[in-house]
């Protein structure tokens, strides 16, 4: 089951209870995030009646072994079981630690998610890869187990506060320069402002999503495409991940999908035009800090984590001009240094 049902329409919740129902499960258990309204969790507890009801204060700390071990006692205490059904309501961090329990709890049960952050809803409830945070190093740890549904209510972006809607609006560029080139020309064209207009952009967004996924569901392939801006994304979320001021995944493959392209415009995969548009596009959202030189070396060390890397090669996945993209692809040191001086250089004249 690597296709998940999607809820999104007027309909979506009636159309979740219909599935939920269908598939008679033993028991409901909803895992919430602690910074969703009490009206939407009222909302959500009086459309499912789940069993029962676990909080989750989600972070990238959290996004753990320690906060799987607190979800898994509750669920093992709950007296659940194999047809028991997780349902996660929250952001991209809870929603990889409540997939990553139900993909060990029992050796895998099904989970329903309902992405309360624009990142989640466009991204991180989607393909069933589950990521957890460990030695400081992100997403280090998972499973891959695929959500049996996952209901996308624009409601949920109301209380979102802007930076993080912003960060989720990463996601959506990516897909756009990496599969999507008529998206990517309309968000070129026009500033996205609205709730609503972002929740329409984070359905077609997973849509892209669902489908790449559903064509190499073990991440062997193409799905590698996904992972565009993330080589150096990752990268700088493991360097500020336990700073004050540390990055948000989108800013952070924000960053990294500048650096990337630099990189693609570096190996001819893209022009000079194709890589001042991707510019563009993400300077009209982003104001981000440069990173000092000086750390230039930490990134490297967090980079040969990445798990695309192959031989000790880093590996990246790079746009092949807008709306492709080549994966398995390597750079030498000096044009990974050149394209981080160009992102910074970009940032600090925008800023
Ligand atoms: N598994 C995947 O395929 C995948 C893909 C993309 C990103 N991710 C992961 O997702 C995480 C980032 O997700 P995120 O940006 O959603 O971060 P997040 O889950 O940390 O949420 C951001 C903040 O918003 C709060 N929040 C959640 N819903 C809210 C709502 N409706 N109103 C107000 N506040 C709300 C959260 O408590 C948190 O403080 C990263 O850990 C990233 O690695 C996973």
């Amino acid at each position: 089951m690597n296709k998940p049902m999607l809820f999104y329409t007027a309909q979506r919740w009636n159309r979740l209870n219909k599935f939920l129902h269908q598939k008679q499960y033993s028991s409901i258990i909803l895992l919430y995030d602690t910074k969703l309204s009490k009206q939407a969790v009222k909302f959500i507890t009086r459309e499912l009646k789940p069993d029962v009801i676990i909080p989750f204060h989600a972070s990238e700390e959290s996004k753990s072994l320690a906060g799987v071990q607190n979800i898994l006692s509750a669920v093992a205490l709950s007296g659940a079981d194999r047809q028991t059904v997780f349902v996660n309501a929250g952001g991209g961090s809870l929603c990889d630690a409540g997939a990553f329990s139900a993909s060990v709890f029992k050796r895998g049960v099904d989970f329903i998610n309902i992405p309360t952050t624009l990142m989640a809803q466009c991204d991180a409830a989607i393909g069933g890869k589950t990521s957890l945070n460990h030695v400081g190093i992100k997403n280090i740890i998972g499973t891959i187990h695929f959500p049996a549904a996952v209901l996308i209510d624009p409601m949920f972006l109301k209380t979102l506060d802007s930076r993080n809607l912003i960060s989720g609006f990463a996601e959506i560029i990516k897909t756009a320069i990496i599969a999507d080139k008529v998206l990517f020309r309309m968000l070129l064209n026009q500033e996205v402002r609205q709730h609503s207009d972002f929740s329409k952009l984070a359905v077609r967004s997973a849509k892209n999503k669902m489908k790449i996924t559903a064509s190499d569901p073990y991440d062997r392939n193409i799905r590698k495409a996904l992972n565009f801006g993330h080589t150096i994304g990752h990268a700088i979320e493991s360097f500020t991940m336990h700073e004050n001021d540390k990055w948000f995944h989108g800013e952070a493959v924000a960053f990294g999908m500048i650096c990337e392209s630099f990189i693609a415009f570096q190996k001819k995969l893209m022009t000079i035009k194709e890589l001042n548009s991707v510019t563009d596009l993400i300077l009209q959202y982003f104001r981000l800090p440069a990173i000092p030189e000086h750390a230039f070396d930490q990134l490297f060390y967090f980079m040969s984590f990445d798990k695309k890397n192959k031989s000790g090669n880093i590996h990246f996945s790079l746009p092949d001009g807008i709306g492709a993209c080549k994966i398995n692809q390597t750079a030498t040191h000096d044009q990974i240094v050149s394209a981080l001086q160009y992102s910074n250089f970009v940032f600090q004249h925008n800023n």
